[in-house]
């Protein structure tokens, strides 16, 4: 699909209007996460097509009626709810606000993850460094400590993480067990879901999960708690060391949402020094959501927008990248892709590549 290639239709009218909504755009999304957090629309939404009124709102949410009022009449002109005389009933956008569970998920990474540190975008954007990290800690980037950050905000990060890696899983593993592989590194693994996906999924394959110490505690002790630990084994390192060798020979390499955690030249390394692990047979599989290969708008907003998190709380240099970029960095690793799929999950794009037979020569 392509994207943002002719301007927006739109009278300057509505365009002044949607500037504004801009200017005001964090205020709409603190009300809409408190009438969400105080119950309100959810007991709007009980009370169906005849709605409620403000004194049953106000005895409900156990908020003052300034508290309620205030909350509700900036949830009229979000257009989150209606108003018929004296009640006010749910609208469309407030629906999915409160049923959909990635709009759940989305608002709670954003406001538990990013809300704060946000603030120091203006900075990380000058230096190149995620400084809105600091309300957390004195850290270089989140990764290694992803298992120290506060509870609420960790369990937003994973929620978020495994939200859109779990949606692709299904489809994902005929897929990938039509090659028949017996040795998986998964790259990145974090908790280990997908490492867990395949040894339920395949009785005899063996996972070697690759990532940082912290994230490979979790994942061995997640197989363990399954009874696959003898089939799940951890690798620790840590990628951004150019020196830091990977697992070798393994029939095929696993990267979900792992490439985009990394600048272009940090990829390109990781890209060569997974090219130099592989042989003939072995293939590495890519699972990325690029913003170019949304199927709707609404992906390419979404993914686009999370650039912004990696940029201010993750690591300052990397992002959701144009496939093109991806496709660019395969190329000068030494490696082609093979086959190249869209649409998986929620979004994601699946890039099965192969080493380049120049690659190969070079192996020789
Ligand atoms: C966004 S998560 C993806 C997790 C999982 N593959 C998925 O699809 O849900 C990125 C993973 O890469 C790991 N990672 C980030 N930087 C790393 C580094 N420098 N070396 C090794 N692993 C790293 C993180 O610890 C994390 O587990």
């Amino acid at each position: 699909m392509a994207f943002y290639q002719s301007p927006l239709d739109l009278t300057a009218f509505d365009a002044k209007f949607e500037a504004q909504k801009i200017a005001f755009a964090p205020i709409s999304f603190q009300v809409a996460r408190c009438l969400l957090k105080f119950g309100i629309l959810a007991h709007i939404d009980e009370a169906g097509e005849q709605g409620c009124s403000l004194d049953a709102i106000v005895e409900k949410s156990q908020l003052s009626e300034y508290a309620c009022s205030v909350l509700l009449d900036m949830g009229l002109s979000m257009r989150l709810i209606w108003q018929d005389n004296t009640h006010f009933i749910l609208d469309k956008i407030g629906h999915f606000l409160l049923q959909d569970d990635m709009a759940q998920i989305n608002l709670n990474f954003v406001n538990d993850v990013c809300y704060q540190g946000l603030f120091e975008l203006e900075s990380s954007l000058k230096e190149g460094k995620p400084n809105g990290l600091k309300v957390f800690g004195d850290w270089e980037t989140i990764y290694p400590t992803l298992s120290e950050l506060p509870e609420q905000v960790k369990k937003s990060w994973f929620e978020f993480d495994h939200y859109y890696s779990d949606h692709a899983f299904g489809q994902l593993l005929p897929l990938i067990f039509k090659s028949e592989p017996k040795h998986i590194v998964d790259v990145g693994g974090n908790t280990g879901k997908w490492a867990l996906a395949c040894t339920d999924y395949h009785s005899d394959v063996r996972v070697t999960i690759m990532d940082l110490p912290g994230q490979l505690k979790v994942a061995l002790k997640n197989a363990e708690q399954k009874g696959v630990a003898d089939r799940v084994q951890g690798f620790q390192c840590d990628l951004l060391d150019d020196d830091q060798r990977f697992c070798e020979g393994a029939n095929l390499y696993w990267m979900s949402q792992f490439l985009d955690c990394f600048s272009k030249p940090q990829i390109l390394s990781i890209l060569k020094r997974t090219a130099q692990s592989m042989n003939a047979d072995s293939e590495l599989c890519i699972l990325e959501t690029f913003w170019d290969r949304q199927p709707f708008e609404a992906g390419a907003f979404c993914v686009n927008a999370t650039s912004i998190y990696f940029t201010a709380m993750a690591n300052g240099d990397s992002r959701m990248y144009h496939s093109k970029e991806m496709l660019s960095q395969i190329s000068q690793a030494g490696l082609f892709v093979d086959e190249d799929i869209d649409e998986i999950g929620l979004g994601h794009t699946l890039l099965r590549c192969k080493l380049k037979p120049s690659s190969l020569k070079r192996q020789d």
